[in-house]
């Protein structure tokens, strides 16, 4: 590897529900930590204590109905706390940030799964995030019935894993198009594939991202 380690990188991990993001944030701490980085591990809806309240709001099943905007509203929330007094300040110390989910997890839920208005969430994120993106995507890849399967079969499922099969389908292809329209950020790998070749794509991904940037610092 040539070049030095630039400072404060923002990476996140997406998929659909049961793609394995757990699993494979632990490999990607890994990988970084055998190249000499450390990372903040966090994830969205949640990250800092009101955050993480947010997201019980978000995920628990409840008889009320919950309006889209109020659901896409609790969201970006969630995420200005988490940007404001978690992420951010790590950056600024020079500290690499890996989240499982972010914003593209609004894309798809939100607005492919939910149907809500591009504009509407370019409003928001606009006033949340500013132009702030992540530097490094890997986009975990799973039919959606198979991954609600896997969903299933770790317990009580939350108020998204019981939305329709139709819902994690949209979900799914905007990811996929997302991935298409950023080749350079979105990174995919086949997550319906036996593990040690999920773990082995998701290695080679990530350990070239950090020679490519390490290579143009
Ligand atoms: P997870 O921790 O299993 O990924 O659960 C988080 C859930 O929250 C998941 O079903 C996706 C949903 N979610 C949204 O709907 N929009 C968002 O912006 C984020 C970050 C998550």
């Amino acid at each position: 590897m040539t070049g030095s380690i630039p400072r404060g990188m923002f990476l996140t991990v997406e998929g659909g529900e049961g793609a394995g993001k757990s699993t494979q944030m632990d490999v990607i701490e890994a990988v970084l930590r055998e190249k000499g980085i450390q990372v903040l591990r966090t994830r969205e809806p949640g990250g800092t204590p009101l955050a993480e309240e947010i997201r019980t709001l978000l995920l628990e099943p409840r008889e009320e109905p919950v309006a889209e905007l109020t659901e896409l509203l609790l969201v970006f929330a969630a995420r200005a706390q988490h940007l404001t007094s978690l992420i951010r300040p790590a950056l600024a110390r020079g500290e690499w940030v890996l989240s499982d989910r972010f914003v593209d997890a609004t894309l798809a839920y939100q607005g492919a799964g939910r149907g809500m208005s591009e504009e509407t969430i370019a409003t928001l994120r606009h006033l949340v995030l500013d132009g702030f993106s992540p530097d490094f995507t890997l986009l975990l890849d799973v039919p959606a019935q198979r991954g609600l399967e896997r969903a299933a079969a770790r317990g009580e499922r939350d108020r998204f894993e019981r939305e329709a099969r139709d819902f994690h389908e949209r979900v799914r292809e905007s990811y996929l198009g997302m991935a298409r329209s950023e080749p350079h950020r979105i990174s995919v790998v086949d997550a319906s594939a036996p593990l040690v070749s999920v773990t082995a794509a998701v290695r080679s991904a990530v350990a070239g991202f950090v020679d490519r940037i390490a290579g143009s610092a």
